[in-house]
């Protein structure tokens, strides 16, 4: 385990002695300096930072300077500060570097968690070698409303999925030990319950009952410590009407109390200052009280720490204690990280296998939503291909929301990828809009003319990289311009027509969805996107990427999840519509829409292939399980079509009935992606143990009640068949 190794490498005593030596001869200044860190390194380093630097009053930077710059301002720091400490540089990291992988909520489409580890570890290569040794990632916020941007730098709406693939990312960043060269430490973000923001709207307060905090929202992160993550980010938002920032329950009571945490905490960017903004704090000397006194360690960008921390302990508002138990913590990270001892930069690793990685995720987390009659994959004997769309053949667009390392020129589009195959005469291209918010139909006549040249059409649609992301809610989920207009008009020229839709969220497009005959759903797929996709449409390559958010049919039926609770009154299949001047039925007093089907366009967990997969029965080993013990459940999956594919296999759970607490329609308990050759069957087993199904009950007690539960094993969220087993006392 990846947390043994770490201490194993930097024996715990000793830097815990090294910190204790350190904090006797540290100033308050240079404490504080410490605790603070700055966006404002600037290139070229200017006499007044370097002398800053000198001073110590930066403990760290974030998303700033070059490579020379930060060895430059490091080596000042350990040979010409007084006390020789190493400053830290932070940046975002997300999904890629130079090389850009699809954002992660495509990653989790994947389903890959050895692959999304392997892009992390890739990412961690490139940023050390730039002498970046700590990124702000992963997000592991759950995001279960597509409105919000960020959904885009989330693992989507559940738990278990945000779990296991932020705990691979976690490894990946952090590779074996910390204190190793190419080691970039993680950052689990944003603690906690920024996802649930109101509306949608970022930056919203958050209202989240303990029992779905604790069984939801805090489960990632309860993953990410687990394996060993070096830092915590505070978030935005209030939680319960607490900041986050400023919320001693969720940093002290839960992080360190309860898990033990010995990381590090960051606030987000000016999410101390903003405390006062939040009416929680009356100015910047109560924000810097609050903060310090609930947890927060470092504070990024704002500077109440440096300019009111000395004022407070003057007063007897906090003590030295508390500013010294919030350096211990940084100067862990920096012992664990070997910063001290003057880590070099990691060497620079080759491209070729981040290329690699990042054409295979990409082509992992394509999901295929829709295909008509097998229109793909398409034969490469077609005669001519109309490219047509504003996302056919943008680099910018393609890598998504947080590649400010990203590498444009790196960027492979889809019509460069399709022009290469294909030869770029049998290629006809129109963007027909020019961006992806373009409202005008001045060039849709020209799209129509190439539609009607070809044997079939395919569309890139979807949303500017700058449509998701921090800041970027939206209340529509809309084909944003005159996106939807152009299926509308390119589908009278009445071609196969597939849309290939890139986006950084679910987006509701029914009416379009009708008119197309495929659906590959692309997400922004990064740098290696164009071929993924080119290959895709040509079946080099089967879709096997599968949803990790459930797709709503309308922005209307916001907030949608899979794992929600039964109603005392659920809906069946055909409840619709408004009994008109007929006597009311009572049948029609369900839990439904009277305009709208209640169910999802597309489920969690959904996604096709070129081939078709059956499963058989879900199986239980035994009727009961002991305390002690397991049940497997299992199926056999058959690859029932003409080629070789991989599926993504779930498992769910439900149950139990009659606890002290009603229990969702189902959750998901284990995933894995099997390849099957066509023709072939395997049999899939998953083993659960009791604290496999643990959960808080209504005493706010963690554990799995006894009664009757039902296990699926599915293709998705809303197919399979279920069994039945009990727990006992
Ligand atoms: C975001 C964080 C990010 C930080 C530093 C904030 O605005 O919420 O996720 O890591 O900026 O760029």
């Amino acid at each position: 385990m990846l947390v043994a190794a770490n201490l194993a490498a930097a024996p715990a005593v000793n830097i815990e002695q090294r910190i204790d030596a350190l904090l006797k001869r540290m100033t308050i200044e240079e404490k504080l300096g410490q605790m603070s860190q700055s966006t404002s390194l600037a290139t070229p380093l200017s006499d007044e930072i370097k002398q800053q630097i000198r001073q110590g009053r930066w403990g760290s930077f974030l998303n700033t300077g070059n490579a020379a710059d930060r060895m430059e301002a490091q080596r000042i720091a350990l040979q010409e500060s007084r006390l020789g400490i190493p400053l830290i540089f932070g940046r975002d990291v997300i999904h890629g570097y130079r090389i850009v992988v699809p954002i992660p909520l495509g990653e989790s489409a994947s389903w890959d968690a050895d692959l999304i580890s392997r892009a992390a570890r890739e990412a961690a290569l490139a940023a050390t070698a730039d002498g970046i040794q700590w990124t702000f990632a992963p997000m592991i916020d759950i995001a279960r409303d597509p409105r919000w941007g960020r959904i885009a730098e989330s693992l989507g709406e559940d738990p278990h999925v945000a779990s296991v693939l932020g705990a691979a990312m976690v490894r990946g960043f952090q590779g074996e030990s910390l204190d190793r060269a190419d080691s970039l430490a993680a950052c689990a973000k944003h603690y906690a319950g920024y996802g649930a923001a109101e509306g949608g709207r970022d930056y919203n307060s958050a209202w989240i009952p303990e029992i779905l905090l604790r069984d939801v929202y805090l489960r990632p992160f309860r993953a990410a410590r687990d394996t060993g993550v070096a830092t915590f980010m505070t978030a935005f938002n209030t939680l319960n009407a607490v900041p986050a920032t400023g919320n001693g329950f969720l940093l002290r009571d839960i992080l360190r109390n309860e898990w033990k945490f010995d990381g590090m905490v960051v606030s987000d960017y000016d999410a101390i200052a903003e405390l006062t903004a939040h009416g929680y704090t009356s100015d910047a000397r109560d924000a810097a009280r609050k903060a310090l006194l609930a947890g927060v360690d470092m504070e990024m960008v704002s500077t109440a720490y440096f300019d009111w921390v000395k004022s407070l302990l003057q007063a007897q508002l906090v003590t030295m204690k508390d500013v010294d138990g919030a350096v211990r913590n940084i100067l862990r990270l920096k012992f664990r990280l070997g910063l001290f001892d003057g880590r070099p930069a990691a060497a620079k690793p080759s491209d070729a296998q981040a290329l690699d990685t990042a054409g295979r995720l990409a082509t992992e987390s394509v999901v295929l939503l829709k295909n008509s009659n097998g229109l793909l994959p398409l034969k490469k004997t077609i005669g001519k291909l109309a490219v047509i769309g504003p996302l056919a053949d943008s680099r910018t667009d393609q890598m998504g929301t947080w590649s400010m390392d990203g590498d444009a020129r790196e960027v492979r589009t889809p019509l460069a990828a399709l022009r290469e195959m294909l030869g770029s005469d049998r290629v006809l291209y129109a963007p027909a809009l020019k961006s992806a918010i373009d409202a005008s139909t001045a060039e849709f006549p020209r799209a129509l003319r190439l539609a009607h040249e070809s044997d079939a059409v395919v569309l890139f649609l979807g949303e500017a990289a700058t449509m998701s992301g921090e800041a970027r809610s939206r209340a529509f989920l809309n084909l944003p311009g005159a996106q939807e207009e152009l299926v509308e008009r390119l589908a009278s020229a009445g071609k196969p027509m597939i849309a290939v839709i890139m986006a950084g969220r679910p987006l509701a497009f029914h009416r379009s969805a009708e008119k197309l005959d495929a659906i590959l759903y692309a997400w922004h797929p990064g740098t290696m996107g164009g071929p993924a996709i080119a290959h895709l449409l040509f079946g080099d390559s089967a879709p096997s990427g599968k949803l990790t958010v459930t797709f709503p049919r309308s922005v209307g039926q916001v907030p949608i999840y899979y794992a929600h609770l039964s109603t005392g009154r659920p809906p069946g299949a055909n409840d619709l519509g408004v009994p008109m001047g007929t006597r009311e039925n009572p049948q029609d007093y369900t839990s439904r829409y009277i305009d709208l089907d209640f169910t999802p366009e597309y489920p969690f967990g959904y996604g096709l292939s070129y081939t078709t997969f059956e499963y058989s029965a879900t199986r239980v080993s035994a009727p009961a399980l002991t305390s002690a013990g397991s049940v497997t459940i299992s199926a056999q999956v058959a690859d029932t079509g003409h080629r070789d594919a991989d599926e993504v296999v779930q498992l769910y759970v439900s149950g139990p009935v009659g606890g002290s607490v009603a229990r969702p329609v189902r959750e998901l308990k284990g995933f894995k992606r099997v390849h099957l050759k066509a023709g072939q069957r395997q049999m899939v087993e998953f083993s659960i143990r009791r604290a496999d199904l643990a959960y808080y009950n209504s005493r706010m007690e963690f554990s799995a009640e006894p009664g009757n539960y039902r296990a699926w094993i599915a293709p998705d969220s809303a197919r399979g068949t279920s069994v039945e087993f009990t727990v006992g006392n």
